[in-house]
């Protein structure tokens, strides 16, 4: 993968494909402390310790026929050819929380991406899950929540043309004012 927005949708969907219905995803940019990081909190079916093991070094264990997909795995490794590392904690029955960390101003570093094309599609194709989303670069930060987006707007779909249209811009232009504002600029 190319850009870490591509390996955050990759690990939300895994969060939703775990029955979730609240994921939570925080995004730090702290180019002070030169680190990216970001977590990203469901309360899904979670998964038992075994699994955990498992999920994270899919080529150690050859006794089970269970298929394990390739997710974690490539987002460990984007972590750590940046000198990062990342976290995975899950408690079954009650949610997963991942967490992974990259040398901000590493060569191997992938930029961020397109957060705000990444939260539009996933808040509008899964409008019955709950997100959170915060952004912090520096000392800058905006909170996205749907919860709090749903007793503004009452009962309209996130999908309804007016409404998404809304929300593309909230989350271009809180996205653009992390890095001073200019809005032609992407992908850090
Ligand atoms: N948030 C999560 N909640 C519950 N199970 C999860 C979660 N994330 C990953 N898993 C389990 O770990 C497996 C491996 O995930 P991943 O590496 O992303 O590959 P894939 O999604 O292609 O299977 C998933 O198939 C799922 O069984
Ligand atoms: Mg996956």
């Amino acid at each position: 993968m190319k850009e870490l927005s591509l390996h955050i949708l990759d690990i939300m969907q895994n969060s939703i494909a775990a029955n979730a219905s609240l994921v939570q995803l925080t995004v730090v940019e702290d180019p002070e402390a030169d680190t990216l990081s970001f977590t990203i909190e469901d309360n899904g079916k979670g998964m038992p310790p075994e699994m955990v093991t498992q999920v994270m070094n899919p080529f150690v264990t050859g006794r089970t026929t269970r298929r394990v997909g390739l997710g974690i795995p490539l987002l460990k490794a984007a972590a750590e050819q940046t000198g990062g590392n990342i976290n995975l904690s899950s408690t079954l029955g009650e949610g997963t929380v991942i967490s992974a960390l990259f040398g901000y101003s590493h060569i191997d570093r992938q930029p961020l991406g397109d957060m705000a094309g990444t939260m539009l599609g996933l808040i509008t194709s899964y409008e019955d899950i709950d997100f959170v989303y915060r952004h912090r670069v520096g000392k800058e930060e905006y909170t996205l929540s749907t919860k709090e987006m749903r007793e503004i707007l009452g009962d309209v779909s996130f999908s309804q043309p007016e409404v998404m249209l809304w929300l593309s811009e909230f989350l271009k232009e809180n996205e653009a004012a992390l890095y001073g504002g200019n809005d032609t600029e992407s992908n850090h």
